[in-house]
């Protein structure tokens, strides 16, 4: 595909934007917009992409509640990575059925990375039949249009078609934080790791290009923004789509000179294509925070290629290593999945060796789930869910008690960290993150969130630390 098939043309958005007018007459016309309660499942990604569509509702003069039973439109933003993701928003759709005879004109849609399945789309229609709405995580930026058919033509709509994916500039957006900020630079995923249902649902690899990303940085930054995370499946290969080509590396190097206060993260880094021009450029970049999320899925070699990941134990442990040189402050995170189909305890067990080997910060653990339709679903998984258990909790046991001695040896430092919000809980009521992303509970005011702060850490836990403002 060239470049001229994936951007979407500026005047379909404006189409798109006329459709949102003509929603917004007509909820006038109906006796007011109806009240919007959006629902978001899954990754960061996701999260962005839910801004995006309450975006386009505030445009269409829909209030937001935080009730579904109050609400006259309801948005589900769905994930498939796991069945359990999926299970969750079956239960909810369950749930809605009571919803939807109290309120007749109640409109439910349901979008994201599970409404772009075939067999999902077909079980909707079938089952679900409260559902008026269904389409694709590549059909967002045509969300009002879709609506708009579902309100005039009183009949239900399912948009999943498209496989290939576009890129869609210019739609409006709701953050809703004033300090926190996600930017996707790139969307779809072209690796097909064997158990990965992301590449079916999310198209194929396209970047942004870096002018348009730039600006909302500098726009982000102007607003005050100060920690901006930048998004994508594996954003080690943005640009390769270009027609310039630019390489991640070279994107952060020219982000990093926007002049502000201001930090920049990223996720999520593929090891295959991470390499010392990546970690000498956030050594070098005063904005790039020292944090780096490395999946690593498996530290077994023979369990790594039948995943499809590309590198070996060695090669990832030789990663880490460059990485620490460049950046001896790195915190670095990952995520992990046992019982992949044909894992023997021992090769698990490697695992949890690389995990003590490594000495993560923090890790996002997981239990293999099989997503019909990729090629890991089809192969032999002979060991029971119970052996997986006992080999997760082994591989918590073991990170439980790394992330507790990291933290303990923060406490009696003065760190600088980031005020970004409240924590609901009143003895530590504001949360903050440091430079590397691990999360400090502060005592202190609320006037406190958007600033920096140094603190004195003072206790710490598995999860988090404590501190107080000096
Ligand atoms: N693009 C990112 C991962 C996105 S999905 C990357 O490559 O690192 C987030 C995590 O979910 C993955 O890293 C993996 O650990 C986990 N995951 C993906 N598919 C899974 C499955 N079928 N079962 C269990 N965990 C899975
Ligand atoms: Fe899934 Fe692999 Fe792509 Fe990550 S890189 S989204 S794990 S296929
Ligand atoms: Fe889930 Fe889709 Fe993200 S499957 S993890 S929401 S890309």
């Amino acid at each position: 595909m060239d470049r001229t098939q994936v951007v979407i043309p500026a005047a379909d958005m404006a189409r798109q934007r006329d459709f949102t007018n003509k929603l917004s007459e007509l909820f006038r016309q109906r006796g007011g917009a109806p009240k919007a309660w959006v629902e978001t499942y899954g990754c960061q990604q996701n999260v962005a992409d839910s801004q995006r569509l309450m975006g386009m509702l505030r445009d269409m003069g829909c209030p937001f509640t935080g009730d579904p039973m109050e609400a006259g439109l309801i948005v589900i933003n769905t994930c498939a990575i796991r069945e359990n993701a999926e299970n969750r928003v079956y239960g909810l759709l369950g749930r809605l059925v009571h919803a939807k005879e109290k309120n007749p004109n109640l409109i439910v849609c349901l979008c994201g990375c599970m409404a772009q399945q075939e067999v999902v789309a077909q079980k909707v229609r079938a089952s679900y039949r409260h559902v008026d709405l269904v389409f694709g995580p590549q059909a967002l930026w045509r969300f009002p249009e879709l609506l708009y058919n579902v309100c005039t033509q009183h009949r239900r709509m399912f948009s999943i078609e498209e496989e290939h994916g576009s890129i869609a500039e210019g739609m409006p957006v709701v953050r809703e934080s004033a300090v926190k900020a996600w930017v996707s630079i790139m969307y779809g995923c072209n690796n097909f790791c064997s158990y990965c249902i992301v590449p079916y649902v999310r198209g194929r690899e396209r970047s942004r290009e870096p002018g348009d990303i730039l600006a909302e940085v500098r726009e982000l930054v102007d607003q005050g923004y100060k920690d901006i995370t930048l998004l994508g499946q594996n954003v080690n290969s943005y640009g390769k789509d270009l027609e310039t080509p630019m390489d991640f590396a070279d994107l952060l190097s020219e982000i990093d000179k926007i002049p502000g206060d201001y930090l920049i993260r990223f996720m999520t880094s593929h090891p295959k294509d991470a390499g010392d021009k990546l970690f000498q450029t956030m050594a070098r970049c005063a904005h790039v925070a020292r944090q780096l999320h490395l999946p690593v899925q498996s530290g077994n070699s023979r369990v790594l290629k039948a995943m499809n990941r590309g590198y070996t134990r060695e090669q990832y442990l030789e990663k880490v290593r460059a990485a620490r040189s460049a950046m001896p402050d790195l915190v670095l995170t990952s995520d992990i999945i046992i019982g992949f189909p044909g894992e023997t305890e021992a090769e698990a067990m490697d695992t949890v060796s690389l995990v003590r080997e490594v000495r993560y910060d923090a890790l996002f653990t997981f239990i293999y789930s099989p997503r019909p339709g990729t090629p890991a679903a089809r192969m032999p998984d002979p060991a029971t869910r119970e052996e997986k258990q006992v080999w997760f909790d082994r591989l918590l046991d073991a990170q439980n008690e790394i992330s507790g001695q990291l933290h303990r040896s923060y406490v009696g430092q003065t760190v600088r960290v980031l005020v970004d919000g409240e924590s609901g809980d009143a003895r530590w009521p504001l949360s903050s993150r440091t430079n590397g992303g691990r999360l400090v509970h502060l005592r202190g005011d609320a006037s406190l969130i958007g600033r920096y702060a140094d603190v004195l850490i003072t206790d710490s836990n598995t999860w988090a630390l404590f501190g107080e403002v000096k």
